[in-house]
């Protein structure tokens, strides 16, 4: 991370920000929603605009005490304004949230790549909509609701928002400014902890939101709140293509099948330094990597992100991605090798 003059208020030169590459953005100015929850607001720094969908996230790499991190955050800023994003990261979330709480200031530069993802009302369409939000899954839901006032609209929307104590209640007073203009908006805090504390399970979710099976629900937050929200929109008969979710809590590794002795395995090759490794078929190529001891930048290790893309000069792989590479990047030859099994002996671009 490196520090600009912010006193240049900047040409407006209006190039989209390429979301393929790693570019660079500039703190611009950062303050505090809650105790431990910390906003920051970013724009390119060559004065290109950021185009994204309500939902969406970036990634981030990020200078820490073991070394630089990728991680993702989503967008929290309206899409309508493409003059630069806002992100609120809860410092708990790990080394990555930490170093930003405790580097990322006015003026520092952070390279970021996106935004990516397929979460959010653009992707999951629907007329009426169930926003279910818990601690820090918050985030894409104001990106919702600030798009949808920015740009006029008037959806049917129920937010549930999910925190442990009132105090963990972020933008309160700013939904309920939105509410006056988006007025079938229906705002539900869910305190969990405490006098008075609710748990958030099945029986409350269709008690508070009786019409929960006709409405496209979409939930953020961690794995355990959006498994429980999972089961309890498909036992109400909301259909799969009515339901999303967005987490970066990646705290359970995706199943991976076990390599048996006679698994046959593939040779990949590194072509800029000439390493090369075993990678069982039943492997992703990045998981046999770590094994091997080789770096690679990754972060959600479910082909989300793009974080780990990399040119691929030979070799067939098996790739099931979850939007994180784009049809003509594979048409061009990369792959994401966090999701990426070898079908034959590879050469990659490292
Ligand atoms: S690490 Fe996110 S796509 Fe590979």
């Amino acid at each position: 991370m490196t520090q600009v003059d912010l006193a240049d208020w900047g040409a407006r030169r209006r190039r989209r920000f390429a979301p393929d590459r790693w570019g660079q953005l500039v703190c611009r100015a950062v303050w505090d929603d809650t105790a431990d929850m910390r906003s920051f607001f970013l724009t390119p720094q060559d004065g290109s605009r950021i185009e994204h969908e309500p939902g969406q996230f970036m990634t981030f790499r990020i200078d820490t005490a073991d070394g630089p991190v990728e991680r993702c955050y989503t967008i929290a800023s309206s899409a309508a304004r493409d003059g630069g994003i806002e992100i609120s990261v809860k410092r708990q979330a790990g080394l990555g949230a930490r170093a930003l709480h405790d580097t990322l200031v006015p003026g520092v530069v952070i390279e970021a790549l996106g935004p990516s993802g397929r979460f959010g009302p653009a992707f999951v369409s629907g007329t009426a909509y169930a926003l279910m939000a818990a601690g820090s899954g918050i985030t894409p839901m104001l990106s919702i609701l600030r798009t949808a006032a920015d740009r006029g609209m008037n959806p049917d929307i129920v937010l549930m928002q999910v925190v442990a104590a009132p105090t963990d209640l972020v933008a309160t007073a700013e939904i309920d400014v939105l509410s006056r203009r988006l007025q079938r908006l229906v705002h539900l805090p869910i305190i969990t902890r405490g006098p008075g504390g609710v748990r958030p399970d099945a029986d409350l979710l269709n008690r508070i939101i009786p019409d929960l099976a006709d409405r496209t629900v979409l939930c953020c937050g961690p794995q355990s709140f959006m498994e429980m929200v999972r089961t309890t929109a498909h036992a109400a008969g909301v259909p799969a293509d009515r339901y999303g979710e967005e987490s970066f809590d990646f705290s359970s590794p995706l199943p991976t099948a076990a390599a048996g002795t006679d698994t046959p395995s593939r040779t990949v090759t590194f072509a800029r330094t000439g390493r090369s490794f075993e990678c069982a078929e039943t492997s992703t190529i990045l998981s046999a990597l770590k094994e091997a001891g080789l770096p690679l930048p990754s972060s959600c290790a479910r082909g989300m992100c793009g974080t780990c893309k990399t040119f691929k000069h030979a070799g067939e792989v098996a790739m099931a991605h979850m939007g994180g590479i784009r049809q003509r990047e594979i048409d061009r030859g990369f792959i994401l090798p966090c999701v990426s099994r070898p079908l034959t002996d590879i050469v990659l671009d490292c």
